[in-house]
């Protein structure tokens, strides 16, 4: 966790709110029929004509400027001509933008036409244990307490949470300290301090909570094959209160 000056937090906002503009270009792309390549090459072509660098592409030899999660596919699906969206399929679409040095992450699961009423409570409730789990971000309080409430919540609901992946802080680099579980206990983790910024994101699965990494090293798919969905936002935490950024 580490203090953002008022000069890097004024970088971090527009950082976040072209993430934000990003998404909503990635949501209206969205549609039966587009292969996640195109969908990657379009959103990118977006992110760097609106002034952004997508952070993602070469961040550990990741080739892409998005990634793109369908159905069973958990996060880091990599964009593929092979992979078309076709009705009824859930997306998820997870994209980080740096804005001089700064980098905002969020991502959202969208559905592609008309979907099923199983796979749309799915959607909600994974948006709506983000949203559970910052009423209980604040500073002074342990990170435990929002991660023990989005598990509450999702648990609560009948879905499982993915254990190998989390949350984490953020600002020059895309992944800082610390790690944010989306489970645990409200003793866990360290106290939130004052102006730091976290990307929560809950990966949500609708069955069972065990994964694979794919044979490509980075996509993250259910054993049991049933969908899940990804929401996540960069959150600012100050003495006042917290700002979603990427909303
Ligand atoms: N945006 C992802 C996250 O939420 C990271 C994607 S991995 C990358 O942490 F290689 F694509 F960048
Ligand atoms: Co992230």
């Amino acid at each position: 966790m580490r203090t953002l000056t008022p000069a890097e937090l004024v970088l971090m906002k527009k950082a976040c709110a072209l993430t934000h503009d990003a998404l909503e270009k990635a949501e209206s792309l969205v549609k039966a029929g587009i292969s996640t390549f195109e969908l990657d090459k379009l959103i990118e072509k977006y992110i760097i004509e609106s002034g952004g660098y997508p952070a993602c592409k070469g961040y550990e030899g990741y080739p892409y400027a998005t990634c793109i999660s369908v159905n069973e596919m958990v996060v880091h699906g990599m964009p593929s001509k092979d992979i078309i969206l076709k009705e009824g399929d859930i997306v998820s679409i997870d994209l980080c933008v740096e804005y001089k040095g700064l980098i905002g992450d969020a991502a959202r699961t969208f559905p592609v036409g008309k979907i099923s009423p199983e796979k749309a409570r799915l959607i909600e409730v994974t948006k709506q244990s983000f949203f559970e789990g910052i009423k209980n971000l604040k500073v002074g309080h342990r990170l435990g307490e929002l991660s023990h409430a989005i598990q509450t919540y999702v648990e609560k609901n009948g879905y499982s949470l993915v254990r190998e992946l989390t949350g984490h802080g953020i600002g020059r680099k895309m992944h800082e300290p610390p790690n944010i579980p989306n489970y645990g206990k409200v003793t866990d983790g360290p106290m939130v301090i004052a102006d730091v910024c976290l990307a929560i994101e809950p990966m949500v699965n609708m069955g069972r909570k065990e994964v694979w990494l794919m044979e490509d090293g980075w996509g993250v798919i259910t054993r049991d094959g049933k969908p899940s969905a990804h929401y996540e936002n960069t959150v600012l935490v100050t003495s006042n209160g917290i700002e979603i950024l990427t909303l």
